[in-house]
């Protein structure tokens, strides 16, 4: 599991914490997810590239460095989009594409339905974001379908992880690294993690 990065900083711990209770409500399941996505996503661009730049404070001239990279955020559907306002919060120049897939109930399966990137993806730094990685198919298939396009420099970053996901997706996606909350216990019968937090779409929406 050489590419896992669990992201242990106590504020994110805390409100995973209260995502996970089945207590808590779709409002606030929601407000979590923004807050605890944009605190990971200060944490994985740490090594985002700057370029100076000249500009004039109300006192003088003077350098100042900016971002100085392509940023695409690639949200799985449908519960991938739940993350997209906490890293748009932090990048909102971030461009953004969309993969849709759904698991199979029966075969847990990824099936692909949606796909719209956008161009040049071989020089942008891709975010592919969704809370769940649980048999790993959905993030493999989505990860596989950014590289088709060209994309290269690719982070998934997700809350929970299964043992069995990370393995798999190690295994199929060595060079792209994976960014968690938490690394759970192992996956139920029917492909859910445990305990984790139940079906994120769901949670989300309120379906
Ligand atoms: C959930 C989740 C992931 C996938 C993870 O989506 O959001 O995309 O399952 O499972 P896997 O690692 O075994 O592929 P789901 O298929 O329930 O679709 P939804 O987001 O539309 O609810
Ligand atoms: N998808 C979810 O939303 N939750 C799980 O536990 C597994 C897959």
């Amino acid at each position: 599991m050489g590419t896992l990065h669990i992201i242990d900083h106590p504020l994110i711990q805390s409100k995973l914490t209260r995502m996970r209770d089945a207590r808590t409500d779709n409002e606030t399941f929601r407000r979590l997810l923004d807050e605890l996505t944009a605190l990971m996503v200060y944490e994985i661009t740490r090594d985002y590239p700057l370029r100076e730049i000249e500009l004039t404070t109300p006192l003088e001239q003077t350098t100042g460095r900016v971002l100085d990279a392509r940023v695409v955020l690639v949200p799985i559907l449908r519960a991938g989009t739940g993350m997209l306002g906490g890293v748009l919060d932090l990048i909102p120049m971030a461009r953004i594409g969309h993969v849709g897939l759904y698991r199979d109930p029966d075969t847990l399966q990824p099936v692909e339905y949606y796909c719209k990137l956008p161009p040049n993806l071989e020089d942008a730094r891709i975010i592919l974001v969704d809370p769940m990685l649980a048999t790993g198919g959905s993030a493999i298939a989505a990860a596989a379908l950014i590289k088709s396009r060209g994309g290269r420099h690719i982070q998934f970053l997700c809350l929970v992880s299964s043992p069995e996901g990370v393995a798999a997706f190690s295994s199929a996606h060595p060079d792209v690294p994976i960014y968690s909350a938490a690394l759970d216990r192992e996956l139920n019968p029917k492909g859910y993690i445990l305990p984790g937090l139940g079906d994120a779409g769901d949670r989300i929406f309120g379906t």
